[in-house]
């Protein structure tokens, strides 16, 4: 069956994972049109995140994506980074010139917002991969926008493996918990890939092997960055590889059927030191809340990585 490509604007904060994710989608464009890619603070402060973008975007030989620069702090904290992960310019591994492709003029949030209302409503998607600063921002800027969007198919949160940066909390929604608050409270049709289902998509040596066989630039530096990114997994958990969390949100867009997941109530808690940022997942159904997440926890890995592998290899 034919189909016409998903509109999606991609708010990231690259990240090697997140480079995955990019370079997914740049190669899929039967499944989605990449409408513009948000860089937010994260991983690594701002002008890493938004350079980064830039790098990859032209990595995949495509210099015209539009690359915006947003939030360069969370809406109530402190920027907490990842540098211990990703390395001190967030996409450690091969080395990487300086991009020639510019940077937009403007803020992403008022892309996010100008988008949003210039296209038809219902139609564009958001792919939040990092914390999610840019759409609370742009959510509460212009709250008219709010019922425009399709979905927000996002990475974050976790509810069996409960957290990663702290005991109970998963990185992308502990550094901004507010802004994670506002979009779970939205109303917005939501799909979450948590903890739970990225720590089932790791890498091993085969699937790195397949990324470094492919002979390009792309499948080379897709194998340098995972060789960088899983030493701290494996390192951590003592697992054969590392979790590719972003591009399951991009995977799931084109192949969808690769997840498994339920309805649930997911709430953010904002209020305790102790487990600020963890997504209270109403996974069994204990409460009467109302469901605002569609929250996966399963995952074909050898698809995704079949997925991932095919997809990649026409770059
Ligand atoms: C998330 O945090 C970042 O380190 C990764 O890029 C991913 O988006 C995983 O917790
Ligand atoms: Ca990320």
């Amino acid at each position: 069956m034919t189909h016409s490509p998903r509109k999606i604007i991609i708010d990231t904060d690259p990240g090697q994972d997140d480079a995955v994710a990019i370079l997914l989608a740049l190669a899929s464009p039967e499944d989605v049109e990449v409408l513009g890619i948000t860089a937010v603070a994260g991983n690594v402060p701002l002008p890493l995140t938004q350079k980064n973008a830039r790098i990859i975007c032209e990595l995949a030989g495509k210099p015209q994506v539009r690359v915006f620069a947003g939030c360069d702090a969370p809406l109530k904290r402190k920027l907490v980074t990842a540098e211990h992960v990703h390395g001190k310019t967030g996409l450690d591994g091969p080395q990487m010139a300086d991009p020639v492709m510019p940077l937009q003029e403007g803020h992403a949030v008022d892309f996010i917002i100008d988008t949003l209302r210039r296209e038809p409503a219902h139609t564009v998607t958001l792919c939040p991969l990092g914390p999610l600063t840019n759409i609370a921002t742009a959510f509460q800027k212009a709250p008219d926008i709010v019922g425009r969007v399709q979905q927000i198919v996002l990475m974050g949160g976790a509810y069996f493996e409960v957290g990663n940066i702290t005991p109970a909390a998963e990185f992308n929604i502990y550094v901004d918990p507010e802004a994670a608050e506002i979009v779970f409270k939205s109303g917005v049709p939501l799909v979450v890939m948590p903890l739970d289902v990225t720590h089932k998509a790791l890498t091993n040596r085969a699937r790195v092997e397949a990324f470094r066989g492919m002979g390009s630039e792309v499948g080379r530096m897709v194998a340098e960055w995972t060789d960088f990114f899983e030493r701290f997994d494996m390192q951590k958990y003592g697992s054969e590889g590392a979790p590719l969390h972003d591009p399951c949100v991009i995977a799931y867009l084109i192949k969808p059927d690769l997840f498994t997941g339920r309805h649930i109530n997911v709430e953010i808690e904002t209020q305790s030191e102790l487990t600020l940022g963890m997504t209270v997942a109403d996974w069994w159904g204990v409460t009467k809340r109302p469901a605002n997440a569609l929250f996966m926890g399963g995952v074909d890995a050898a698809g995704f990585y079949t997925l991932l592998t095919e997809r990649l290899a026409r770059l």
